[in-house]
């Protein structure tokens, strides 16, 4: 979810709008924006996307101050009625919240058993909570008070009738930011939403509450003194969040790909041309006897391939781990652990959980995110950026790919330092592969016509590879299930003959990567099976390796660093797929980019 607020001498609604819309990709179940001037407050709200919010906005209320919300559903089905922002039994206090209230369940019986709730959210419990402290107390105190009853993630922006002129955030576990402008100010989950307006942000911290007025910031702790922080730049440039002349976010993401990794080389060299990272990571990975990546969905994926190269060249173990499931189910942990978190957000809560655990323990951890200043980043002992500008389609593509490259250069300056040799000249090798992805971005109308034929009635898929190949193949599947709404599965080739081909029938799409010699012959083995048994292959093989009848013949490069080209096939395959199924590629359904509740 994402949430906004503006306070100053303008008209708020179409700031709020605006946005909002640069805040979508966090969640579009339904949006809502409540402003209010000297007549009280309005609240608009609908249940689907911030184009649908804008429609039935009155144009003709005018009002300075205002906040506003766009969902991703968890208490509640999406709905009008469960579309924040939600009100005070007497309309006093209006408020926007993110995350999950744990115990709202307990608060309700504590404190609510006499006050009538209009909703089934967790968020309700909270304004009507302030508004119950608020019989003895100021708001400041109300909302102080409440803020100390809440357990659970919370995100909140309020509005009081009674004041126009203050918005009162506060906020754990969840992001948020108050922009600083001239005579007036914003409030934002994230950067982005505001950057048009200004671009010096103060960080919030966990368990604080801020008033913010058009002139003033006041920070303070849950027992009411005064905090003092001073702001910081954000680096965004607003025209890297535009679409340009791409009819999709996504095509744009998967064609700045080759940009993304020469940017990632220099990002990492020196003056003398080496790779270089921070010295204190570096030893952090010497010192470790045991790597655990921890990370969800895509970046998960490129766990898996920085598995490989941090075992294969800096020749440290390393176990990849689902975030959702390392939380309660950690394994035992080496005498020397490090943690890595891979999150192209760097605010997935999911993750966050588990850096929060394991810091507890004692644990080291380094960050690897896009996003300067998240919450992963400010948490871990260590960030390495991606460096890949800010990524808005909720499919996630070029942050893969500089996940990936950032784990090659972090395995090859581990290797260095501790005087292990490679073999070969990795910026070379990375040049390689970026002009090798623009090769392959130069090709698109191949895998649109593949899309077309392939993908555009079936029902599911599969994909297959053997190593490496396995685990972009996972990758592959996510990218098309995400936009496509077709069923996919990535499998390892020699595995299939145990279950899966029984699924096997006339005419199933079965998208085969073969990019490693030492495989090369039994992933044909494994399409012979399934050919055999009526599939309808398609065979993405890396030059050298190719075999008559192959579908596409991809550019070669080092054989670690396949997956950085065998990937871009398979996400312009599932780009064109979800184009020819109708399906909205940027937003799909029930999905959000960054999702901030566990
Ligand atoms: C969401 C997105 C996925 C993403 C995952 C992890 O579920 O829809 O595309 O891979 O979160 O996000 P992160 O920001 O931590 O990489």
């Amino acid at each position: 979810c994402g949430i906004v607020g503006y306070i100053g001498n303008n008209d708020s609604k179409e700031i709020l709008l605006k946005g909002l819309e640069k805040l979508e990709y966090r969640g579009y179940d339904s949006a809502g924006i409540a402003v209010v001037n000297d007549n009280g407050v309005q609240v608009f709200k609908e249940k689907g996307r911030i184009a649908d919010l804008r429609s039935i906005v009155d144009l003709d209320v005018l009002a300075n101050t205002g906040i506003g919300h766009t969902r991703w559903a968890t208490h509640g089905v999406p709905s009008h009625e469960n579309a924040h922002p939600h009100q005070s039994n007497s309309g006093r206090y209006t408020l926007v919240h993110n995350g999950v209230i744990e115990n709202y369940d307990h608060l309700k019986r504590e404190y609510l058993q006499e006050i009538a709730l209009k909703s089934d959210t967790d968020t309700e419990i909270i304004v009507q909570l302030i508004e119950l402290f608020s019989k003895d107390l100021s708001t400041e105190e109300a909302f102080r008070e409440t803020l100390k009853v809440l357990k659970g993630s919370y995100a909140i922006a309020l509005l009081d009738k009674a004041d126009n002129g203050t918005i009162y955030v506060a906020k754990n576990k969840s992001p948020l930011l108050v922009g600083l402008g001239d005579a007036f100010n914003v409030v934002a989950s994230d950067a982005m939403a505001m950057i048009q307006v200004t671009d010096q942000y103060v960080e919030l911290v966990d368990k604080e509450m801020v008033m913010v007025t058009k002139d003033e910031v006041i920070i303070k702790n849950l027992d009411g003194d005064i905090i003092e922080r001073a702001p910081y730049t954000a680096e965004l440039d607003a025209s890297d969040i535009e679409k340009g002349t791409y009819p999709h976010y996504m095509l744009k993401e998967i064609d700045e790909q080759p940009v993304v990794i020469r940017n990632i080389i220099q990002k990492y060299q020196d003056e003398n041309g080496a790779l270089t990272i921070d010295e204190n990571i570096v030893s952090a990975m010497k010192e470790a006897d045991r790597i655990y990546i921890i990370a969800a969905g895509t970046s998960n994926h490129a766990g898996l391939v920085g598995k490989q190269f941090i075992e294969k060249m800096a020749k440290v173990p390393v176990e990849v781990h689902i975030s959702s499931e390392f939380g309660y189910n950690i394994p035992l942990l080496s005498k020397k652990p490090l943690f890595i978190f891979i999150s192209q957000s760097g605010e997935t809560a999911d993750s966050r959980a588990v850096l929060v655990s394991v810091k507890e323990m004692g644990h080291k951890a380094l960050t690897i995110t896009n996003v300067p200043g998240s919450t992963l980043s400010r948490e871990a002992d260590h960030t390495l950026l991606l460096h890949a500008g800010p990524e808005i389609a909720v499919a996630s593509t070029k942050a893969y790919t500089a996940q990936i490259a950032v784990l090659a250069i972090l395995a090859e300056v581990t290797a260095k330092a501790k005087g292990l040799s490679l073999g070969f000249n990795l910026v070379q090798e990375l040049g390689i592969v970026a002009n090798a992805i623009e090769i392959l971005c130069d090709s698109k109308e191949a895998y649109e016509d593949i899309a077309r034929s392939f993908l555009a009635t079936t029902r599911n898929a599969f994909f297959i590879g053997r190593g490496i190949d396995y685990y972009v193949g996972l990758e592959g599947a996510l990218k098309l299930k995400e936009i496509s709404y077709i069923q996919a599965e990535g499998f390892a080739g020699g595995e299939l003959k145990h279950g899966t081909i029984a699924l096997i029938e006339d005419g199933t799409p079965i998208i085969a990567l073969a990019t490693q010699e030492s495989v090369n012959l039994s992933i044909r083995g494994n399409v012979k099976e399934v050919v055999a048994r009526g599939a309808n292959p398609c065979i993405i093989a890396m030059k050298g390796l190719e075999q008559e009848g192959d579908t596409f013949i991809i550019p070669e490069v080092h054989e670690l660093l396949t997956p950085l080209i065998s990937v871009i096939p398979l996400q312009l395959i599932s780009y064109y797929a979800a184009l020819h199924r109708d399906c909205d590629v940027d937003k799909p359904r029930n999905l959000a980019k960054s999702v901030t509740v566990e």
